[in-house]
């Protein structure tokens, strides 16, 4: 009775969605299998090398072995034609395979699990899933790169205004430019390729947290696996999602770079800038505003970038609590990293698309490159180059020129020889040789310096490592 009325109290205020009590509650928050069913190539994968290696060591029979196997890769092409049947009861992945796996071969299946736990198992696959998606990063990351290339190639005479604080600085060249993004995003690609090998380890064998009595060879399943090496410590291989939160922060430092490259898509296709023009495909027209072209596709990859934060700052607080070593709270990376995944694969697909496709406006850049005063630093050189005044005062002596240019409403290059020796005697006609925006940004062959002779350097030493 006691029970009856408790459970009628109860029932009252979880509502009608959990109507059928504890259990059902216990059932929603305790399953995985609606996210981790993702893992099922990886699950299978890493069985299949379990399998193996147990009959390699005597610890089950070549004929147990033989049924697994042959039962787990009906269970993928069961799950791969959609005919498999996901059940909640069964928790996650690990669990839905297993109990398939019994009705298939029988008895055998139960000796799948010996000297292994879940959460060693759980380790395996997510660590398998995340290197691969690593892998295709890598190759999504150098399609951008290449992109990018591309057009540095043939814009690296391009010349446009080079801006800090977004206001004009000195004329720099659109190659140059898109060169700081072949930079980004090749730290990028450096910290992806980083991160493959730093979890190049396999952690299956590691059990429930603590190793095996069996005589099992991790050495034997890790190299099934494709991992260089076994993990150390089978304490820290379980509780371990070091390589779930390195995905997270390279993820998040690369779609800070999108988002910065699409915050300038935005500010460059304005009529106001006119830089650019997005192609059709990468852009929509507005419903009620006909002249509007919106560079949708930029805007959104500046809002995944929210999200990609979001889940790395969820899994690191996930994770900082936790004793070691496996705790229930660490089913919850995975939603983040798959999540994630998702949003940056389709950033970089679709930052590439738009850098491919832009229509650079030449015009538009070369106009912008010379207004706003952006050769003063030139006048200032010229003056200590060929003046012999200390920068300080060649800084000062700039500073009326634009003054008066700018009460004039004329460019610099429009002063007369007059006006400019009033303000300083020591200037000559060859002045006007480096107030062009072309002059200006030929001089700058600094190492990396904006120079198209530089830029060109830069672009052939990445085609090499590209
Ligand atoms: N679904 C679990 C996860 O994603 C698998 C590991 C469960 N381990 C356990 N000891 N209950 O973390």
């Amino acid at each position: 009775m006691a029970d009856g009325i408790e459970q009628k109290s109860s029932n009252q205020m979880w509502g009608g969605r959990f109507a059928s009590g504890p259990s059902a509650i216990m059932e929603e928050i305790n399953a995985s299998i609606g996210f981790d069913k993702k893992l099922y190539a990886q699950d299978i994968r890493g069985s299949i090398a379990h399998a193996t290696m147990l009959a390699a060591k005597a610890i089950i029979s070549d004929e147990d072995k033989d049924k697994i196997i042959h039962g787990l890769n009906t269970i993928l092409s069961e799950i791969e034609a959609g005919t498999f049947e996901f059940s909640r009861k069964l928790e996650d992945i690990h669990m839905n395979i297993e109990a398939r796996l019994a009705d298939l071969i029988g008895p055998a299946a139960g000796r799948l699990h010996t000297a292994r736990s879940r959460n060693d198992q759980v380790a395996l696959d997510f660590r398998l899933w995340v290197k691969e998606e690593l892998q295709k990063t890598e190759g999504m990351l150098t399609a951008l790169i290449t992109a990018f290339l591309d057009r540095a190639q043939e814009h690296a005479d391009t010349v446009m205004p080079g801006f800090t604080h977004l206001q004009t600085a000195q004329p720099v060249t659109f190659g140059h430019h898109c060169m700081a993004y072949v930079e980004m995003f090749g730290r990028d690609r450096a910290r992806v390729r980083h991160a493959i090998e730093h979890m190049d380890e396999s952690p299956i064998g590691a059990a429930a947290l603590a190793g095996t009595g069996y005589p099992i060879d991790r050495h034997m399943t890790a190299n099934a696996l494709g991992f260089r090496e076994p993990t150390r410590n089978s304490i820290d291989t379980v509780s371990d999602r070091d390589f779930a939160l390195e995905f997270l922060s390279i993820a998040s430092i690369c779609a800070t770079h999108l988002s910065r490259l699409a915050e300038e898509i935005v500010i460059w296709s304005t009529p106001q800038f006119g830089f650019i023009r997005l192609s059709d495909a990468f852009s929509t027209g507005s419903s009620i505003m006909p002249q509007k072209k919106n560079p949708d596709a930029a805007e959104l990859v500046r809002a995944k970038t929210g999200r990609i934060n979001g889940s790395l700052i969820a899994l690191l607080t996930i994770m900082k609590g936790l004793p070691l070593a496996y705790s229930k709270d660490m089913q919850e990376d995975k939603e983040q990293v798959f999540d994630s995944a998702e949003s940056l694969e389709l950033a970089i697909a679709a930052m590439t698309g738009m850098i491919r496709d832009l229509e650079v406006r030449v015009d538009k850049m070369r106009d912008a490159a010379g207004s706003g005063y952006s050769t003063a630093t030139d006048l200032a050189d010229w003056l200590v180059r060929e003046a012999g005044l200390p920068f300080r005062d060649a800084h000062h002596a700039t500073g009326h020129a634009v003054a008066l240019a700018e009460k004039k409403g004329c460019d610099l290059a429009d002063l007369s020889l007059e006006e400019l020796q009033a303000i300083n005697p020591a200037i000559t006609a060859g002045i006007f040789d480096v107030l062009s925006v072309e002059a200006s940004v030929a001089s700058r062959t600094s190492f990396g310096g904006t120079a198209p002779s530089e830029v060109r350097k830069q672009i052939a030493w990445w085609r090499t490592k590209n």
